[in-house]
């Protein structure tokens, strides 16, 4: 795939399907994502996979958070908190773990793990699959950021889903450079 095809072309998909990225389209998903840039060389990127089985666990996660919330939630959203990360056959967590260091500060360390996010949306891409980025109040939640070990200046900037896309391309709004530019000339 060209380059700036690539670039101009992706998009995020919401409805993904099985297959799982095979091991060989996750290795290159992280060498892409180990390729941000990155002040100081800090590696201040962790990831978490979510497959299988593995991805209700996550759900519990996210059930838990909604419980330590609301005791009284209902069984309906706890089952729309559990069921979230079965959206797509591959989850990963995508973690910013953050060094201490007196010339980079934490600010930088986050903006390069969400670097690596993005690297890893266009090699699920160039590789032919679906991915979406994804947040919600649940990367901010003490239970959440607890239960995958994220220490205090750690962020989690995200999860990915990945797999197979389960509908065609949608069109994408062309925005006009012009409006996000200021000049300075001379
Ligand atoms: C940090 C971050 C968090 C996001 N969280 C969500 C989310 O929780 N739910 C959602 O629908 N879209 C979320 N998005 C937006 C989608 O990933 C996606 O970018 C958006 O739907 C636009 O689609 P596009 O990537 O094809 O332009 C998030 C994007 C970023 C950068």
């Amino acid at each position: 795939m060209d380059a700036m095809a690539l670039l101009l072309d992706r998009q995020s998909h919401g409805k993904l399907e099985a297959p799982a990225p095979s091991a060989e389209q996750m290795e290159m998903i992280y060498r892409a994502a180990l390729r941000a840039p990155d002040h100081g060389e800090l590696r201040p990127w962790r990831f978490i996979e979510y497959s299988g089985q593995g991805r209700e666990t996550l759900g519990e996660i996210f059930a838990g958070a909604e419980l330590e919330d609301n005791p009284d939630v209902s069984d309906k959203t706890l089952e729309k908190a559990r069921g979230k990360p079965l959206r797509a056959p591959f989850v990963i967590a995508v973690i910013a773990a953050v060094k201490a260091d007196k010339k980079v500060p934490r600010i930088e360390q986050v903006v390069s793990a969400g670097c690596a996010a993005h690297a890893m949306l266009y090699a699920a891409h160039a590789q032919g699959l679906g991915a979406m980025w994804r947040t919600g109040d649940v990367v901010y939640h003490q239970h959440v950021r607890k239960a995958l070990r994220l220490e205090h200046d750690d962020e989690l900037v995200g999860f990915l889903y990945l797999g197979h896309c389960a509908r065609g391309d949608r069109d994408i709004r062309t925005l006009d450079p012009a409006d996000f530019i200021e000049r300075v000339e001379g």
